[in-house]
């Protein structure tokens, strides 16, 4: 399976690959994860990238862009993968395509989880991250065990969700005719419990 979950912030694209990868056996392939594991090891890149991140603005492309072709090539991902938070501009989408059809690995699908802004700013200013395993909390629709240590994301602040928001809108809605008019794209309604939106995609996987 290699497959493509779009969504603006929030949507539940983390939530959704954590299960789809466990059930198809491939890597989540999150340019998200990974600029976060850079800033957290203090490199280069996560010095550049922090900054960008706090104010939800995005990396420039030739940035992930690279991140996102060094992880392709690992052997864990030759048999598929699921991108999260990858590609977010048109460009992002056509060197995608490059190192793809390059590679001979084409991709299977590519869906968008559809959630209404007044429910993305919920559902970003509640989450919350276990430090220790990356799980995925909502204080209200997901709450953590008591045990759990709770990060609180830096770009989940009310006003930067607002501005990564409008980021989504300005670049990477534009993605949605891209990949409708290559005959990928699908839609689910992202609204529900988690395990109701995973059968809404395995649904639009199969036809
Ligand atoms: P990234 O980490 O990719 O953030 P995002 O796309 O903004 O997505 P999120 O991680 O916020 O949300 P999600 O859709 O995964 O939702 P989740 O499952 O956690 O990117 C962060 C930043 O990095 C960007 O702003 C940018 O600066 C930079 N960046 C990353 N990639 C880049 C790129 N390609 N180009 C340039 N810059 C890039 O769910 C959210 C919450 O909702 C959780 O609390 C969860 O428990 C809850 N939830 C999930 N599903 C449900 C449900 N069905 N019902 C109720 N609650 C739910």
């Amino acid at each position: 399976m290699r497959l493509i979950l779009l969504g603006a912030p929030a949507s539940g694209k983390g939530t959704q690959a954590a299960v789809l990868c466990e059930q198809f056996g491939v890597p989540k392939i999150s340019t998200g994860d990974m600029l976060r594991a850079a800033i957290a090891d203090g490199t280069e890149l996560g010095k550049q990238a922090a900054g960008l991140m706090s104010e939800g603005k995005l990396v420039p492309d030739q940035v992930v862009i690279g991140l996102v072709k060094q992880r392709l090539s690992q052997p864990d991902a030759k048999n598929g993968f699921i991108l999260d938070g990858f590609p977010r501009t048109v460009p992002q989408a056509d060197a995608l395509a490059g190192a793809l059809e390059s590679l001979g690995t084409p991709l299977d699908k590519v869906v968008q989880i559809d959630v209404s802004r007044d429910l993305l700013e919920e559902r970003a200013t509640l989450r919350r991250t276990d430090k220790r395993t990356g799980h995925i909390y909502h204080l209200k629709y997901s709450p953590p065990p008591l045990d759990a240590e709770l990060e609180h994301r830096a770009d989940d602040q009310a006003e930067t969700v607002k501005k990564r928001l409008d980021q989504y809108d300005a670049m990477t809605a534009a993605l949605l005719p891209h990949y409708d008019k290559l005959g990928l794209l699908r839609r689910v309604d992202g609204v529900g419990s988690p395990k109701e939106i995973t059968a809404r995609i395995l649904a639009a996987l199969s036809n």
